[in-house]
């Protein structure tokens, strides 16, 4: 079933949304545009729902899922003693790309849906479709992203298709997502809020808000085993092997040509700025440096690009880390597995 709507209008009513929250009520699984990537949704308190997501995916099960909520009702339903720092990001970034980590009610939820954690990742959408769909169901809804476990995130209902059709009840389409990474996610259950995946919500953005965080050990050393479960796994790779190139034009070229020289077939991965530097076999590029939102917007659409292109071998820039340039090259540097090239 195809549950399709691409405009969201309050005096036609929502009959695909009826429908799509009907399936969800029913404990079926169903995709839905957030305003990060699309989410594969089922009823946060069915244990049969979450156990279809995780199937759906092919998700690890000790890898938790963010449950998404419509109103502060559903949020006082799930959890326990929510801090007044908690309240005061809430307050600010909600509805956002802002997932908190909050201590689990007892009870409130299957173990499932936070694999057996005490702690629950709560975030309220800023998405007219998602915030009405998860209104209509009347219930929390889980939801990871809606693509099958390690390929990149989907910001399209396509996406979602290629990976998940004849395995989900349904993909209410919304268009292109807006952010275009996941939300942030912030352990909000110690006393300095540690960030544990950076996203929509910036650590700057965070800090004028909240003053000095931290951040997860692992995001800066591969030594350190992740709090976040999911921050573990390999995650939005294409097909073909990526590798990150830090260096000047001539040191990329030069590594290009390696690779050509042994009969490779090389795609690069540029912003728009730099899309006359360098002779390849295909050039893609990935947005404007001018405006670092425009490359985390399409930046998993040009991850999937890739896998239509005759490519034995991809190299990618790397991005300031600035802002949301922290989450498009922590999303880049586990799409290469790590696999960076500097220049001495
Ligand atoms: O933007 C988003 O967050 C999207 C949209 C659909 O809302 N969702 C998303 O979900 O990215 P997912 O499942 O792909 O990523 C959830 C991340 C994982 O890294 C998981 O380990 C972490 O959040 N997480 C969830 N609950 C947690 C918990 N209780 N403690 C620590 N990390 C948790
Ligand atoms: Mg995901």
């Amino acid at each position: 079933l195809w549950v399709v709507d691409k405009d969201v209008d309050k005096k036609k009513g929502y009959p695909q949304l009826a429908e799509a929250a009907r399936l969800l009520a029913n404990n079926e699984v169903v995709a839905f545009p957030t305003e990060t990537v699309y989410g594969l949704g089922g009823n946060a308190k069915s244990d049969e729902a979450v156990k279809r997501i995780f199937e759906a995916k092919g998700r690890p099960n000790d890898n938790p899922l963010i449950v998404h909520v419509a109103s502060m009702e559903q949020l006082n339903e799930i959890t326990t003693e929510i801090s007044e720092l908690a309240k005061t990001l809430i307050k600010k970034f909600w509805p956002g790309p802002l997932t908190l980590i909050l201590e689990k009610k007892e009870g409130a939820l299957p173990n499932s849906v936070t694999a057996g954690l005490r702690t629950v990742g709560v975030r309220m959408p800023d998405h007219p479709v998602a915030l009405e769909v998860i209104r209509m169901s009347g219930v929390p809804i889980a939801a990871p992203s809606a693509n099958t476990s390690g390929k990149p995130s989907p910001t399209t209902a396509k996406h979602v298709s290629d990976d998940l059709n004849g395995r989900i009840a349904g993909i209410v389409d919304g268009g292109s997502t807006g952010v275009g990474v996941e939300s942030t996610v912030l352990d909000c259950t110690v006393p300095v809020p540690v960030i544990l995946r950076p996203g929509g919500v910036t650590k700057e953005e965070l800090e004028a808000v909240i003053g000095p965080i931290k951040e997860d050990a692992s995001l800066k050393n591969q030594a350190v085993t992740p709090k976040s479960p999911g921050m573990k796994y390999t995650h939005y790779a294409p097909d073909a092997p990526l590798i990150l190139i830090d260096g000047k034009q001539g040191f990329f070229q030069q590594i290009i040509e390696q690779y050509q020289a042994v009969g490779k077939k090389v795609a690069v991965m540029v912003p728009e700025e730099h899309k006359h530097d360098y002779q390849a076999d295909y050039l893609v590029c990935s947005g404007s440096l001018a405006n670092l939102h425009s490359i985390a917007a399409k930046l998993y659409d040009t991850l999937r690009t890739f896998n239509d292109l005759d490519v034995d071998i991809i190299l990618a820039e790397v991005y300031p880390e600035a802002g949301i340039g922290h989450a498009i090259m922590n999303r880049l540097l586990k799409a290469a597995g790590h696999q960076l090239i500097k220049e001495e």
